[in-house]
């Protein structure tokens, strides 16, 4: 068991930073996931952890000991990549004894090792088999035995599932994360797709060009994200923002920034004067409210309703299956609400559509995006 940290890693491919003071702390056993958008620094992170390439600044240790000037064979990280780059000339046993066989290992250690390699990952009965012969999940899993078979002390995994269609994509992830855990392997997984990131990980990092806008639970990064980014990179459809803007006039208010928008008592919200003070420095600028698509509700034109009711037009219902989902506009703006059909107020496509969002449902952020720790 392991542990893995990077302090303050930067990377330069000459003018372009790939990185910049990026640090994270993966504790032993534990599945972290980074999560960000393509080009954002995700597999330069884990090529600089495996010393496949040059660092500009910064330090990583495993299990304690500094890796900077430890060339990538003594590192004892195995990483997984996209395409699998199994050896197609090769039968699956040999394709996972391969690493085993490069360290002069003994027959005997490395058929037993094979084995119980391959019965932990369902493929023993795959054995004989050319890569060609065998499913993308299969593939998939063979190149999982592959890294696993030399027991290293760290498991770098960059998209692994990408090139699996949707179903095989849902299911390996489940595999995977089980693996992981009966193994108990230290690991750093990579990815672009939120859903994989939620259901996998034990703390999940969120990225943006090179750097690390948020690290916590997956619970929290949904609940309490960090800022603006990061509550639009989590949660499908994504967090909605609408625009207000702070007023004073005796008492704080807020109000819907908005020309267009036809303004009445019950779109603008007071704010209660015990949270006055946190707002009054940003008295006149913009603010973002944010809210998720599920905590919007539909409501009777004339509804009593504690809360914040916007009024505006349906623009469209999309019937999903397990979900449907509605996009209201609001003068400028629009809205997703999610599982539209379930209540028993029910959208019509270009009809008046009143809404109700409770207040403690709302996230605030400034106009720069940040959040705003505060709950009306
Ligand atoms: N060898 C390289 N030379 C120059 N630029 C690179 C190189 N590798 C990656 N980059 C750039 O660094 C940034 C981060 O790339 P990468 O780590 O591959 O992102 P991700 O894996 O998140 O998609 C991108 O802008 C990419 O174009
Ligand atoms: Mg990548």
């Amino acid at each position: 068991m392991t542990t893995l940290s990077i302090r303050n890693l930067t990377k330069k491919y000459g003018h372009l930073t790939a990185l910049e003071d990026f640090s994270l702390e993966i504790s032993s056993g534990e599945f972290m996931v980074l999560l960000g958008p393509s080009g954002c620094g995700k597999t330069t992170v884990l090529r600089c952890i495996a010393g496949l390439t040059d660092i500009t600044g910064g330090e990583i240790y495993i299990g304690g000991e500094l890796m900077n000037k430890i060339p990538p064979k003594d590192r004892d990280v195995a990483m997984v990549f996209q395409n699998y780059s199994l050896y197609p000339h090769m039968n699956v046993y040999n394709n996972v004894a391969f690493p085993l066989k490069m360290r002069k290992v003994h027959k005997d250690k490395i058929n037993e090792s094979v084995h119980r390699i391959a019965r932990l990952l369902n493929i023993d009965n795959l054995l004989e088999r050319k890569p060609k012969e065998i499913s993308g999940g299969q593939m998939q899993r063979v190149a999982l035995g592959r890294a696993l078979v030399r027991e290293p002390k760290i498991f770098l995994m960059d998209e692994p599932l990408s090139n699996l269609d949707a179903k095989l994509r849902t299911e390996m992830r489940v595999e995977i994360k089980k693996i992981q855990e009966k193994v108990g392997i230290t690991t750093l997984y990579i990815t672009h797709d939120q859903a994989e990131a939620m259901s996998m990980a034990d703390n999940v990092g969120i990225m943006d060009s090179g750097k690390l806008l948020q690290l916590d639970s997956p619970q929290k990064v949904y609940t309490e994200p960090a800022n603006r980014f990061v509550a639009s990179f989590i949660g499908v459809p994504p967090m909605n923002f609408i625009k207000f803007k702070i007023i004073k006039e005796g008492s704080l208010f807020l109000k819907l920034d908005d020309n267009s928008y036809q303004q009445d008592k019950r779109s603008i919200i007071k704010i209660p004067d015990t949270l006055a003070e946190n707002l009054e420095n940003i008295t006149g600028d913009t603010i973002y409210l944010g809210i998720r698509p599920k905590d919007i509700i539909l409501l009777k034109d004339d509804a009593d309703f504690d809360g914040l009711i916007l009024k505006g037009e349906t623009a469209y219902v999309e019937l999903l299956g397990d979900d449907s989902i509605a996009e209201v506009r609001l003068g400028d703006s629009s809205l997703k609400i999610s599982n539209v059909t379930s209540g028993s107020v029910i959208p019509i496509v270009r009809k008046e559509a009143t809404i109700g969002i409770k207040y403690d449902r709302i996230r605030l952020f400034t106009n720069s995006g940040e959040s705003i720790h505060i709950k009306l």
